[in-house]
């Protein structure tokens, strides 16, 4: 088996609404910070013996985005072989923590090995987002870049990990379900149906501008305020769909209202949230023990992981130690073939 690993990512600016809903080439510029330590590891075997591909630990709502995505590889491609898949995450998945952005940069790094396809990353962010748009991003560490052009999109890494190493990102979870309605529909319901779905295109442009010079300038203030204004559009954009989306939990509310204090009380700690319930609240190195001790006394809050600027996706020699081994049936079915 070749394994990859790829961390997820929080998009400072965020990406809701597709320009074209079958190549996933998304309506306006996004920008994301590449989130050490929250990983997924994809091992992938190809093989002629298999009749159907064979999709190991994901909750069973997940599986056909994995086999749309094998579809869509082998057609690009030209690879006719069946895939042996196996996926393990060490945080939620589909809970809101970005889990596919991991999953497929991890598995369009591991299935394009597999098949001996030499791809630049560029070519493997192509392959990331037959998966997930939000997955082209985390083919890269550090802060990047994904904007729509021409016809398409390009996806550009604007600075190094160890270009903010000061930076973390505290993130509260407050539920560790899956959630309810995944960001593709919840994309396609806002763009339908949301009256507030231009306003939410057109705001997202001067955002960018911040955080992108925000960034550049390691200026958590500049990019913090943008990054918490531009989530609370995209969910007042949701908000308007019909039916309406509200991915949010009390305990969610609590948190930002939490963080608002904090900043009152002289704490640089701005948030964002994604498709789900959790909080993650960028704050610099020092501000870290106050901002998790403030998070976790929140009721409703779980448990806090702290994280950092961290690399792309990248292969790895073997899984690593909290992958599950394979369940019994793939066991007798890989010794059987
Ligand atoms: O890439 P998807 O389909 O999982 O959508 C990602 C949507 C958000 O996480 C809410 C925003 C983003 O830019 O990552």
């Amino acid at each position: 088996m070749v394994w990859a690993v790829a961390n997820s990512n929080l998009a400072l600016v965020k990406y809701w609404g597709k320009a074209d809903e079958g190549a996933k080439h998304p309506a306006s510029p996004s920008l994301s910070v590449t989130l050490d330590g929250l990983i997924t590891a994809a091992g992938v075997e190809l093989t002629r013996e298999l009749s159907a591909d064979v999709v190991e630990g994901l909750p069973p709502s997940v599986v056909p985005k994995v086999e749309r995505f094998l579809d869509a590889f082998r057609e690009g491609f030209g690879v006719r072989s069946r895939a042996r898949i196996v996926l393990a995450s060490n945080f939620p998945v589909a809970a809101g923590l970005a889990s596919s952005a991991s999953t497929f940069a991890a598995l369009a790094r591991a299935i394009t090995a597999a098949a001996g396809i030499e791809v630049d990353d560029g070519e493997l962010a192509e392959v990331a987002r037959l998966g997930s748009g939000s997955a082209c991003r985390s083919v890269h560490g550090g802060f990047v870049e994904w904007r729509p052009q021409g016809a398409g999109s390009i996806v550009e890494p604007i600075a190094s990990k160890s270009h903010w190493e000061r930076l973390r990102i505290v993130i509260a979870v407050t539920s560790e379900r899956p959630k309810s309605v995944g960001s593709s529909e919840g994309m396609r319901r806002t763009v339908a149906t949301s009256p507030y779905y231009r306003a939410w295109i057109e705001g997202g442009r001067s955002d960018l501008e911040d955080v992108r010079a925000g960034v550049h300038g390691r200026d958590l203030e500049r990019v913090g305020a943008a990054a918490e204004r531009n989530c609370l559009r995209m969910h007042a954009a949701a908000l308007g769909s019909n039916p309406p989306l509200l991915y949010w939990e009390a305990a969610t509310v609590a948190a930002m209202r939490r963080v608002w204090q904090l900043r009152e009380e002289g704490i640089g700690a701005y948030f964002s949230i994604d498709a789900g319930p959790q909080v993650k609240v960028l704050c610099d190195v020092e501000s870290e023990p106050a901002v998790k001790a403030a998070l976790a006394a929140v009721p409703g809050v779980l448990r806090i992981i702290v994280s950092r600027p961290g690399d792309g996706a990248r292969i790895v020699e073997r899984a690593p130690h909290w992958v599950a081994p394979p369940a019994p049936s793939a066991r007798a079915e890989a010794a059987a073939s």
